[in-house]
């Protein structure tokens, strides 16, 4: 099983954590959004997307990405997302659009990531230090629980 995580992480690369604890356990790489070249995917048997959340959806590097990758058959993905709110219904309609595409979605994670965004600013942001070693864990013990869905 070959696997790649893709990520974009531009406010303060907590969604960077996330995806490298991830390929730690799933010996993989990860790679930023911007850089990857869509071709490689045809490599990957396990393909992670993850990113921060901005107004309520994914990075725009990841939605366009996305866009562009054609139809797949069953090809397997996880989703993931650091946001303020750390929900995980937050991942819905990205998981949605990769279905749409014939991805197999066999996992999704969130967590909290520290959040200065607007006026959270100036109360110095919710969400400090987050994601902390606790979600770090938990996105580790996500990886290995997919094994059961390979
Ligand atoms: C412009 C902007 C919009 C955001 N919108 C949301 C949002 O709709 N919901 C939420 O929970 N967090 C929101 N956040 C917080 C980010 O999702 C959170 O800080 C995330 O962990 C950033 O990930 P990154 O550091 O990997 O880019 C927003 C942050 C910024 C800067």
């Amino acid at each position: 099983m070959k696997s790649i995580v893709i990520y974009e992480s531009v406010h303060h690369g907590n969604t960077e954590k996330v995806a490298k604890a991830m390929v730690e356990e799933l010996n993989a790489e990860c790679i930023r959004a911007q850089d990857l070249n869509l071709e490689k995917l045809k490599d990957y048997d396990l393909i992670g997307f993850g990113s921060g959340i901005f107004y309520n959806k994914f990075h725009k590097n990841i939605l366009k990405l996305v866009g562009n990758i054609g139809k797949v058959n069953g090809k397997k993905a996880v989703v993931f997302s650091t946001s303020g709110q750390g929900r995980e219904s937050s991942n819905k309609s990205l998981r949605k659009q990769l279905e749409e595409k014939g991805f197999k979605v066999i996992g999704s994670f969130a967590c909290k990531g520290f959040d200065t965004f607007g006026p959270l600013k100036l109360l110095g942001g919710i969400g400090k230090g987050r994601p902390d070693q606790k979600d770090i864990e938990e996105a580790k013990k996500f990886v290995l629980g997919l094994e059961k869905n390979l």
